[in-house]
């Protein structure tokens, strides 16, 4: 075992130790006024030692738990600032990257849920689109999506080719590759708001990511959205003293519409930066619930991003853009196309919009491209290096989170 605060080696790594204030409340858990706290959010739990009872699986969740709200489910959504500026936020994505490539493409989009990006590839010079994800209820979701987009919007003169593919794409004994035509390339690979889930182990990552690059051409792009790191360690290590958090749970953060929940900050060393699970709880028009009502929240894997960069370039995979969400509004804003498209989509007459910028800015995208000359073409600074014990002195990238701008709503 290793403590960072007494120096002492064993098998365990603590990813959140940061000031002495938190000596106090870890070495004393039992008395620790605020494990004794209930809890607003979630009434069930007695204290934060407690097991990972409240976390429900992600592909059981969404296997199992997840339905269709429809339109009007998703319009009666308490944080449709969040859902909606997302929804930029990868129209955006998608635009730009796409229009980099600049002719026809085909794109696989892993973990693709229930349709909800098709219309934003339609919008581009898509020619192929396959969407694999574990859930068939999504992709039956999906499916309907699709003829009704068709039937709405293009008629007979729709000319995308589109399959659904249903698999586990991170179990070792996946079958993705398989079940897609041989003849078929991809010239984009994308994966919206579920990579988190395939980091339970690095033999899960490296399953994911032989999907995503076996079929995609040289030169083109893996790109997507994730949890920032930055920004859950940094919240984490700041929640007692931030006005908006919960400050009665040990390791809890959020707001009256998010919650982050870690159950332990020690470890397993073995298992390097894989495996560091926490549960999420995101309010939506899908309640995450059990039977008797209680707040339930899906277990997600933090991701070490710098971590995973260098196992991407394993992978002939080069970065080439990571951005907070909130940079990348900033920098997008500025492009008078997707400032239009800006307030077209998004909505900002939701309550409580403060609280639901807070949650816009706990994600990033990023950009990978396929191929060696490609290696050092990142536009944002990189110097990051692994460590397994992460304090306050020896994580550089915790300093950082994103400033809250809002001068630039109209
Ligand atoms: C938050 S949803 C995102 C859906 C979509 N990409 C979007 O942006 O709207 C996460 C998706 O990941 C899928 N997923 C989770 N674990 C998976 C796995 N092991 N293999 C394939 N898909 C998985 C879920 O079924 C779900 O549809």
């Amino acid at each position: 075992m290793s403590d960072i605060e007494n120096n002492k080696e064993d098998d365990e790594q603590n990813f959140f130790k940061s000031n002495p204030e938190e000596k106090n409340t870890e070495t004393n858990s039992k008395n620790d006024k605020y494990s004794q706290s209930p809890n607003p959010y979630s009434k069930s739990q007695k204290n934060t030692h407690q097991s990972n009872e409240d976390m429900i699986d992600g592909a059981t969740y969404y296997k199992n738990f997840i339905r269709d709200p429809g339109i009007e489910g998703r319009k009666a959504s308490r944080v449709l600032f969040v859902r909606s500026f997302n929804n930029w936020i990868k129209a955006v994505l998608i635009n730009k990257y796409t229009h980099l490539l600049g002719y026809d493409y085909s794109v696989l989009d892993l973990g693709c849920g229930r349709g909800g990006d098709l219309n934003k590839f339609f919008q581009t010079k898509v020619k192929l689109y396959v969407g694999a994800d574990i859930s068939e209820e999504s992709l039956k979701n999906a499916m309907e999506r699709l003829k009704k987009i068709k039937n709405e919007k293009y008629r007979d003169n729709f000319k995308v080719k589109c399959y659904f593919i249903t698999e586990d794409l991170s179990e070792s004994n996946n079958h993705l590759m398989e079940k897609i035509n041989s003849v078929f390339r991809f010239d984009l690979v994308t994966c919206n708001f579920s990579l988190h889930y395939h980091f339970q182990s690095e033999e899960r990552v490296r399953t994911f990511l032989v999907n995503v690059v076996s079929r995609l051409c040289d030169g083109g792009y893996f790109i997507g959205t994730i949890i920032d790191d930055n920004v859950i360690v940094k919240r984490l290590r700041n929640r007692k003293y931030n006005g908006n958090s919960y400050i009665d749970e040990k390791f809890k953060f959020g707001n009256e519409f998010y919650f982050c929940q870690f159950y332990q900050k020690r470890f397993n060393k073995s298992n390097g930066p894989y495996g560091i699970k926490y549960g999420f709880y995101l309010e939506d028009s899908l309640d995450k619930r059990d039977e008797i009502g209680q707040i339930k929240s899906v277990k997600e894997y933090l991701i070490i991003f710098e971590e995973f960069v260098k196992l991407c370039k394993e992978y002939d995979l080069y970065l080439v853009e990571k951005k907070n969400f909130l940079n990348f509004y900033q920098e997008n804003l500025k492009n008078n196309q997707y400032e239009k498209l800006f307030y077209k989509m998004v909505n900002l007459n939701s309550s409580s919009i403060n609280q639901q910028w807070e949650i816009v800015q706990l994600y990033r995208i990023f950009a990978f491209r396929k191929g060696k000359q490609f290696a050092n073409n990142e536009n944002s600074n990189n110097n990051f290096k692994y460590v397994p014990f992460l304090s306050q002195t020896n994580i550089p990238f915790t300093n950082y989170e994103p400033e809250l701008i809002q001068s630039s709503f109209k």
